[in-house]
């Protein structure tokens, strides 16, 4: 029998379900969620249906991502009916961006959430959570706590997977005129070095041999070391004396941070994968200029050039948005032309969404949707055939593998190459966690097929 929620029960049933919507980093926030609710007794389970409390940690850095929110929303408002009526109530949480942007107003629009809260505020969940099962409603924690929310988070629980995320830097003051990061993480802020390395160890003892250190402007980072701060470079030398920290990666950069010490880093530090995601958004300086990217294109492939002096292997990945406002043909043809001359292992794409209160709402000339979307496609039909062309370029190599997961026919794994091309193997269950070599077979539009290479065998990578 279910024992409700009285006070003085022993046997409160705490089950937990959190999904994740957009970003890496709100994946990190996921878990770290769960961490502080665990201690609070809650367990994860796998559907909402099981679960006392559900958490959605949603993105507004897209229209469409919002709007996914309320599509659930709606099919959770019915499961929640259901369960007052069966007498196990549930309580309904939305996290993240949304949250952040829309506070009350959310609640206005859907009353059957229970408690809207903003990024900066996961560390008060018990609290939160313990309120709305006492029986309050419409709690919105929205503000940006003086208080350092890092510092108020649970240690993290062992990790699930050889690969983690690590956030280092939260935050941005760079206020691109598209973006509502600004606005929905607040200002810059970098984790001190002391703290970085704590987790990272704690971490790697867990079995964990990839770190990705998360930052809205990751290389940014400034965090306190010593009497002074430290750089992302320093930080990233610092972590390869971990011992058993095989790869590190980090995500996601702007141009304008990229230094002479970070690129020097790709050449020194054999654990720094050779695979960036460098967001170039256009490659059109007028276009560049409304955005408020604060660089040319003629800058960035100076920063791709010297990069790639550093490691002549490093494979690049970009964003990319198609019809900011004011976009002309001409200036669409100019991100194609960069395109062209970096050639990407990878990349994303968008449609430029309008985001009410960002600088680019305001301004004139907004592209028609079918212009968009020609483009858009245009744009993907090229860096698709890149990234088949670069996935196609690894057959026949032998490459280390990091097994990460089961893969989808039984006696396979799946795993990343240094250049994170997913790679599917046959391989033993005990190579899962670990690093292998691998044949590649066979190049496909996301990912490679490969063999376990006979022991011995030369790595590329
Ligand atoms: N419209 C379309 N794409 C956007 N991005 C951020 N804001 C918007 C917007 N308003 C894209 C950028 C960014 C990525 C995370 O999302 O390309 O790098
Ligand atoms: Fe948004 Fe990135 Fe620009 Fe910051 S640097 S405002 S997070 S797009």
């Amino acid at each position: 029998m279910h024992d409700g929620d009285r006070p003085g029960t022993l046997s409160v049933s705490k089950s937990l379900f959190i999904k994740s919507f957009g970003c890496q980093m709100n994946v990190y926030d996921s878990g770290r969620m769960a961490d502080v609710l665990a201690l609070a007794g809650y367990d994860p389970v796998s559907d909402a249906a099981d679960a006392d409390v559900v958490i959605l940690n949603t993105c507004h850095i897209r229209e469409k991502a919002a709007e996914k929110v309320y599509s659930d929303l709606g099919r959770l408002r019915q499961l929640k009916d259901r369960r007052r009526v069966a007498g196990r109530p549930l309580v309904l949480a939305v996290a993240g961006c949304v949250a952040q942007a829309e506070g009350e107003e959310m609640i206005r629009r859907a009353p059957q959430v229970d408690i809207v809260l903003g990024p900066q505020t996961y560390h008060r969940l018990p609290d939160m959570v313990a309120r709305a099962r006492a029986g309050e409603r419409a709690i919105v924690v929205t503000d940006f706590p003086v208080e350092e929310k890092f510092d108020h988070l649970a240690a993290v629980s062992p990790a699930r997977s050889a690969s983690a995320f690590l956030t280092i830097q939260e935050g941005c003051d760079r206020f691109c005129t598209f973006c509502v990061v600004p606005y929905t993480r607040g200002a810059e802020f970098s984790r001190p070095v002391a703290a970085v390395l704590d987790e990272a160890r704690r971490l790697v003892d867990g079995g964990v041999c990839e770190l990705t250190l998360l930052g809205q402007n990751v290389n940014a980072y400034h965090g306190v070391y010593g009497e002074g701060e430290a750089t992302l470079a320093h930080l990233l030398g610092r972590l390869t004396e971990i011992p058993g920290l095989a790869r590190l990666r980090y995500t996601t950069s702007h141009p304008r941070d990229v230094t002479e010490e970070l690129i020097a880093a790709h050449r020194d530090l054999p654990q720094l994968m050779p695979y960036l995601h460098l967001p170039v958004q256009s490659g059109s300086d007028r276009v560049l200029a409304a955005m408020n990217r604060r660089h040319r294109a003629a800058d960035y492939l100076d920063i791709i050039e010297r990069l790639r002096a550093a490691r002549p292997d490093l494979a690049l990945s970009s964003d990319f948005i198609v019809g900011f406002p004011g976009e002309s043909e001409a200036d669409f043809e100019a991100t194609l032309a960069l395109v062209r001359e970096v050639s990407y292992a990878q990349a994303y794409s968008f449609k430029y969404s309008v985001r009410p209160g960002t600088p680019a709402a305001e301004i004139d000339g907004q592209v028609d949707e079918p212009v968009k979307a020609e483009r858009l496609a245009r744009l993907q039909a090229l860096l698709d055939e890149q990234q088949r062309r670069f996935n196609d370029a690894a057959v026949g190599h032998t490459v280390d593998v990091l097994f990460e997961r089961r893969g989808r026919n039984a006696g396979q794994l799946a795993g990343r190459s240094p250049w994170m091309q997913a790679v599917h193997a046959d391989a033993p269950a005990e190579t899962l966690g670990r690093l292998a070599r691998v044949e590649i077979t066979a190049g496909h539009a996301n990912s490679l097929s490969g063999r376990l290479a006979a022991a011995g065998t030369e790595a590329r990578g």
